[in-house]
Order: structure tokens, then C-alpha cells, then sequence
């Protein structure tokens, strides 16, 4: 493995070292570069250092230009305006390392941190006994994203599927389940489908119970006192919802062509045994205090209506552990026994407050210490195409199948259309991971803490900043590069590269760079927006610059491998998005 110094990386370097030895009190300083429209990059950092030590930027800018050593990676480095440098590259420069990234097999040239940490993700958490909906959707596509982007960078993360698996509704479920034995099948003899349908049946029946008969109700009561004491036949029960969730997880998950590991399924249950002794160091470090019976957290800056404070509840009146208690015994677990140094929580934005309450408790208490960051990409809420929060015609929350099945369909009549030569078998395999691409993607696009449209025609759409159309490009160059035959991708630095060859170059080279900033700031929409620009780069190289019919042999080759690159970058890009690209399409 060999990694490469990005193009920006070494421009930057050249222009801090002649900036330096042109003014030495600006040694260490950032000559800000960023991308330019006139040359390759331009320098806005001059300016304002110039001012900083009084000198005129112009001049400093063409003492700049005077020391810089151009070597082979400069062409030309000019002044422009007040105090700007525009920086271009030699196109042998650019050739070169994009070889060197392309010798690299699959990580194309990015480096791996130095210093990795280790990143839970506590992602992807449906509740037992529940259909999953729009909101599931999210946390898991994101957080596997985040995953993806981290780990290529050489981060370990370790996944928490912090499940809703405890609580009182357990009670009705299981004197339910024992009052009507035969109700729910086996995990081991059913679907998905079936799993969720056999939950769905006996989540109603029971309800409709409890609330009608006060007898079962308090049946159903004592059962949960059963269920909290440890009760051997009523934990047995309890077990036999989870698995028959499980099935029923697993299979929307596969449906999402998502790994979820089964270790990595650690619900709020798996926090029992830890929560009394959570809820005593709070009270002995007094970062938590009785208040109406209830332990309670209080917070200066959190309040509520009438300006009453809003406390964190630990443990209840009733001796009963919540939500919040799981959350703090988890992150003892997470920082004491996983050695996590980032805590990372992909949950609806909803739930801010709650994880600014439990993050501020666990500092306190000191199991949050500032070698450990703690943060929740709270995501917004999933839109219907009316721009209010998506339900079904009938008001009711989407199924997310339902959801994933119309993706699915929509697809397989895009692919349909475009198919020559496919067998309707390769039409629905296409047309998955079409469609399950085009929904993560457009989750992926948007920044998540902001709300977006599920709009299943835009998401399929082959033009515009949708999946279908990144993978059109990757399946583009594949026939591209099945159709050379013989003729194979050979870098040729010697070669002068036309405009739309530099800025597909150049932004090739900034893979990694991006991938590094998009995982550091949990931003998966900034490798969406990069590779969407990739593809247009693509497009627009391939408008320009004929590729099979170009000028001479070496110009051939140098072209297809600006292709191969290109589609190697989408696959590897779009992989860590969790999208497929298909090799035809
Ligand atoms: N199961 C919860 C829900 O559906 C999300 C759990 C989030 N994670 C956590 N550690 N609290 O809302």
C-alpha cells in the first residue's frame, strides 16, 4: 500500500514554504487554498497575513511568486487582484499522482489516520414488537455511511443497535402471549413479513385488552414487576418477542442491503444489570438528587414552561428505570469497556434535548471526560411530496417496506426502459439496487439535520443529483471500457491534458481529502455532493474529449485510464455510502 500526498496538499506545502522564507513571521501560516474557476487554485490567504505584519500584499505576493519553487509540480503561479495567487499545476504533476493513486488498488491513494480512535455508532434502532418506519430509515443509512467513510479512514468504529427491547408494554405482550399460547409461531418458522404481521396482530389484540379490561390490566401489571425481578418463564417470553422482531429486522435490513451484525444488537435491555449501580454513583457524586421520590438530574440553562427547570430522570418514583438510565449505563459500557473515544449517536433530532441531558450527567459524573467526544447527528424528519411529515393517504405512518418496495418497482421501470440486452432476472436485481440506492442517496444528499421530500419520481430520475445517474456513469465507463478490448488504461504523463482532462484530474486526486473531511465532520453529504460532481466532470470529459477515437495510441490510453480512475473512484465513493454500483445498467 503506498499512499499519495493530494495535489493540495503539495501546492499548499510549496506556497507555505515561500511565503515563509518571503516573510518569515508568517512561518506556519495557511495560505488558504482553495479551487479556482481561473486557474487550478487560487491563494486568499495572503492578504490578510500581509496586513497582519504591515506589509503590501501585492509585493508580498510577488516576492511569493519569485521564491516559489515550481520543480515539476507548478506550471505557473501568478498575481491577480490585491494580493491573490492563481496556482496552476503541471499536467504532468497531475498525471503522475493520479498514477500513483491508480497503482493503489482499493484505496486509491488515501492514506489511513495516524492517530485512529474509536468511534461507537450507536445507529439503526428499531423498538421490539414495532413496524419500522421513515425515522429507522434515516438512523440506519446514515450512521452505515458514517461507518463506511470512518473506516476507510482508518478509524475503528464499533456499531450499537441500542434497540427498544425493555419497557412496560413487555407486560401486556407476554400475559397476553400466555393467555393465548398458540399466537405467535416460532422465529425459527417465519419470514419477515410474517414475524412482523404475528407481532403487529398481537400488539392490537393485547392493547385492546388492556384497555378495555381492568382485570388483564392489572395482570399485565405484574408481569412486568415479573419481568423486572427476573422472572424465569416471563424472561423466556420476553425473549421470544425479540427473536421474532429480529427475524423481522434482519429482513428489512437485507431488503436495505445493510450488514447488521448480531453482536452489535445491544438493546436497552442489555443495560439492566448496570443501571442500580448508575443510578447510586449519581446520587453518592451528587450529580443526581431525589426530587418527589424520583432521582433526578438538574440543569441550569434547561427549562421548560414557567421557567421551571426540566430534570433528567434517572429513576423514576416507582423504583423503575427509564430511557435515560440505559442511556448512562451505556455510556459507561461504551467509554470503560469499548475504550471509545467518540460516542457518536445517529438519533432524530427530536431526541437532542434527552442526549444534552444524559451527555451533560455523564460529564459530571466524570465518564465523559474531554479525551472523549460525545455527539448526536440528530437527522430531520422525513417529508411527503406536500411538504408535511410523510404518512400514508389514511394518515398513517409508511411502512418502510411498503416504502422500499415502491423504490424497488420504480426503478425496475427505469431500468426496464433503458435494458437492451438484459434477462428480467438482471432487470429486478438491477432495479434493487437501483432503487434501494436512490433512497439512500437522497437521504445521503441533504445534510442531516435538515428535513427532505421523499419523492420517489425526482429520487429515480436519470438526470439531476440522484444515484441512478452516478450509477449510469460508472456503468457508462464500464462498457467503455469492455468495448477497448485489448486496448488497456496506461498512464502517459508525457501527454498535455485539455481543460475538461485537468478538472476531472484534479478532482479525482481530491478523493481522500474529502472523504477525510466529509467522516471528521460526520457529513456524508459532502462525499454525495463530491462524487455527483465526479460524474459531472465525467460527463462533461466525455462530451469534449473522445476516448476510443482519440488522436494517437498513447492519447487512447491515457483517456481510458482517466475513465478507469474515474469509475474506480464512483465504486469505491458510492461502496462507502452504502450503494451499489452495477457494472452495466
Ligand atoms: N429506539 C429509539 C427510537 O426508536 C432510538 C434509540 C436511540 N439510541 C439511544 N442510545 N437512545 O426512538
Amino acid at each position: 500500500m503506498a499512499p499519495v500526498t493530494s495535489l493540495t496538499a503539495n501546492v499548499n506545502q510549496r506556497l507555505a514554504d515561500a511565503l515563509a522564507s518571503a516573510l518569515p513571521e508568517t512561518d506556519g501560516a495557511d495560505p488558504l487554498l482553495r479551487r479556482s474557476d481561473r486557474a487550478d487554485y487560487q491563494a486568499n490567504g495572503i492578504l490578510a497575513l500581509a496586513k497582519k505584519a504591515k506589509a503590501n500584499p501585492r509585493e508580498l505576493a510577488a516576492k511569493v511568486v519569485e521564491t516559489i519553487e515550481n520543480g515539476d509540480l507548478l506550471a505557473e503561479v501568478e498575481v491577480s487582484g490585491p494580493g491573490f495567487l492563481n496556482v496552476t499545476v503541471a499536467d504532468r504533476a497531475i498525471t503522475e499522482t493520479l498514477a500513483a493513486r491508480a497503482a493503489d488498488g482499493d484505496r486509491l491513494g488515501v492514506p489511513l489516520k495516524a492517530d485512529p480512535g474509536i468511534t461507537v455508532v450507536d445507529y439503526a434502532q428499531p423498538n421490539v414488537a414495532k413496524e419500522m418506519h421513515v425515522g429507522h430509515l434515516r438512523s440506519a443509512v446514515i450512521g452505515d455511511a458514517l461507518r463506511g467513510m470512518l473506516d476507510f479512514t482508518g478509524e475503528r468504529t464499533v456499531g450499537r443497535h441500542h434497540i427498544g427491547d425493555w419497557g412496560t408494554q413487555f407486560g401486556m405482550l407476554i400475559q397476553y402471549l400466555i393467555e393465548h399460547p398458540g399466537e405467535l409461531a416460532p422465529a425459527d418458522e417465519v419470514d419477515g413479513e410474517q414475524a412482523m404481521s404475528n407481532l403487529n396482530r398481537i400488539y392490537k389484540a393485547s392493547r385492546a385488552v388492556f384497555d378495555s379490561d381492568e382485570e388483564f390490566k392489572e395482570r399485565a401489571r405484574k408481569r412486568v414487576v415479573a419481568l423486572q425481578s427476573g422472572d424465569k418463564e416471563t424472561l423466556d417470553l420476553w425473549q421470544r418477542f425479540v427473536d421474532e422482531s429480529k427475524v423481522y429486522f434482519y429482513s428489512v435490513f437485507e431488503k436495505l442491503d445493510m450488514e447488521i451484525r448480531d453482536d452489535e444488537i445491544v438493546g436497552e435491555s442489555a443495560y439492566n444489570e448496570g443501571m442500580p449501580e448508575t443510578a447510586r454513583l449519581l446520587e453518592e457524586m451528587g450529580v443526581a438528587v431525589r426530587s418527589e421520590g424520583a432521582l433526578v438530574v438538574f440543569f441550569d440553562d434547561i427549562r421548560g414552561k414557567d421557567d421551571q427547570p426540566v430534570p433528567l430522570i434517572v429513576q423514576k418514583a416507582d423504583g423503575g428505570f427509564g430511557y435515560a438510565a440505559s442511556d448512562l449505563t451505556a455510556i459507561r459500557n461504551r467509554v470503560q469497556d469499548l475504550h471509545a473515544t467518540s460516542l457518536l449517536y445517529v438519533v432524530d433530532v427530536r431526541q437532542s434535548l434527552h442526549f444534552k441531558m444524559v451527555f451533560e450527567a455523564a460529564r459530571r459524573a466524570g465518564w465523559l471526560t474531554d479525551d472523549v467526544t460525545a455527539h448526536n447527528m440528530g437527522y430531520g424528519t422525513v417529508l411527503g411530496a406536500d411538504g408535511k411529515p410523510f404518512k400514508t393517504r389514511e394518515g398513517e405512518t409508511v411502512r418502510l417496506e411498503d416504502l422500499l418496495d415502491e423504490a424497488v418497482q420504480r426503478a425496475a421501470e427505469v431500468v426496464r426502459e433503458k435494458a437492451r440486452d438484459l434477462t428480467e432476472e438482471e432487470i429486478q436485481e438491477r432495479a434493487a439496487q437501483v432503487g434501494i440506492g436512490a433512497v439512500k442517496y437522497a437521504d445521503l444528499s441533504t445534510s442531516p439535520n435538515r428535513d427532505y421530500k421523499f419523492d420517489l419520481d425526482q429520487m429515480v430520475s436519470l438526470n439531476g443529483d440522484t444515484s441512478v445517474y452516478l450509477q449510469y456513469a460508472y456503468a457508462r465507463i464500464q462498457s467503455i471500457l469492455r468495448k477497448a478490448g485489448e486496448t488497456k488504461p496506461v498512464a502517459h504523463a508525457e501527454l498535455e491534458l485539455a481543460p475538461a482532462e485537468r478538472a476531472l484530474g484534479l478532482h479525482l486526486d481530491a478523493f481522500g481529502d474529502t472523504v477525510f473531511e466529509a467522516a471528521a465532520e460526520y457529513a456524508p453529504h459532502k462525499l454525495a455532493a463530491y462524487l455527483y460532481q465526479l460524474a459531472s466532470l465525467y460527463t462533461s470529459f466525455y462530451d469534449k474529449c473522445p476516448v476510443l477515437k482519440a488522436d494517437s495510441a498513447q492519447q487512447v490510453e491515457n483517456r481510458l485510464f482517466l475513465c478507469d480512475l474515474t469509475a474506480r473512484t464512483l465504486h469505491r465513493g458510492m461502496a462507502l455510502l452504502g450503494i451499489r454500483t452495477p457494472e452495466r445498467l
